[in-house]
């Protein structure tokens, strides 16, 4: 569904990304891992054309969307959230889904409430700022926003980093129910725990290439660990 191909990405001079290969099959949860620093933001960013990347190839559902426009390949059903649960503040929670969907091809009211199905604690909520919001609760808007677009592939950058503990366990429940449903998932995760309970692969990251990959349960090899910690 997802075909990376030797994807290189830069900031000006400073390369970061130095030739990036993995694909993700149809309803798959693959798992993007390494240290901060490793270029997994980067990756997501290449991937998506938030940072057009300067060699490489990015295929999605058999198009090539390397130089489509991020927009253009939201469309196709590339839905991203992006590190950091990106919202607006200044309106509610409703009104956060309502523009999302204003912008879907699809229209489809539908896919608000079938949105916030994934996200029950946000229903209470709906009248709310999203600037008003915890930062668990305004992770779980950004990721029912991009739902409202009704991906065909979720894309999600570290959605657990800095919650509060109850909202993480809330949060990966929703990935497994998302990804139960059949919806494919490109999750970056530095943590080892939670990539053995949800993915189905993964790739590590270090130095801008793939350190390492395999099958979840590659993941107990020794060594793992060394790539990971931080
Ligand atoms: N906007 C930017 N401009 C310049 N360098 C950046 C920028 N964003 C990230 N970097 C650098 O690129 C490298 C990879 O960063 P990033 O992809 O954010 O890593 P990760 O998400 O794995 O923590 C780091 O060395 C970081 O300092
Ligand atoms: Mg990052």
């Amino acid at each position: 569904m997802l075909e990376v191909e030797g994807l290189e990405a830069a900031y000006g001079r400073a390369r970061v990304l130095f030739g990036i290969d993995f694909a993700v099959d149809a309803g798959q949860l693959m798992c993007v891992m390494g240290r901060n620093g490793v270029g997994k933001t980067t990756l997501l960013n290449a991937v998506m054309g938030v940072l057009p990347p300067t060699a490489g190839k990015v295929v999605f559902d058999g198009r090539d969307v390397t130089r489509m426009k991020t927009h253009e390949r939201v469309r196709l059903g590339m839905g991203y959230v992006p590190q950091g649960h990106e919202t607006f503040p200044q309106l509610t929670v409703q009104e956060n889904l309502q523009v999302t969907l204003e912008a879907t091809r699809h229209g489809d009211r539908k896919a608000v409430d079938e949105a916030l199905e994934a996200f029950p604690r946000l229903v209470p909520l709906l009248k709310r700022k999203a600037g008003f919001l915890s930062g668990g609760q305004q992770q779980q808007l950004a990721i029912a926003r991009a739902l409202v677009t009704r991906p065909r592939m979720l894309i999600l950058d570290e959605p657990t980093e800095g919650i509060q503990p109850n909202i993480v366990l809330e949060i990966e429940d929703a990935i497994e129910r998302l990804h139960a449903s059949g919806l494919a998932i490109l999750l970056v995760e530095q943590y080892l725990e939670l990539a053995l309970r949800l993915a189905d692969r993964f790739v590590i990251l270090e130095g801008g290439l793939v350190v390492h990959a395999g099958a979840k349960d590659d993941l107990r090899d020794e060594g793992v660990g060394r790539m990971l910690a931080v």
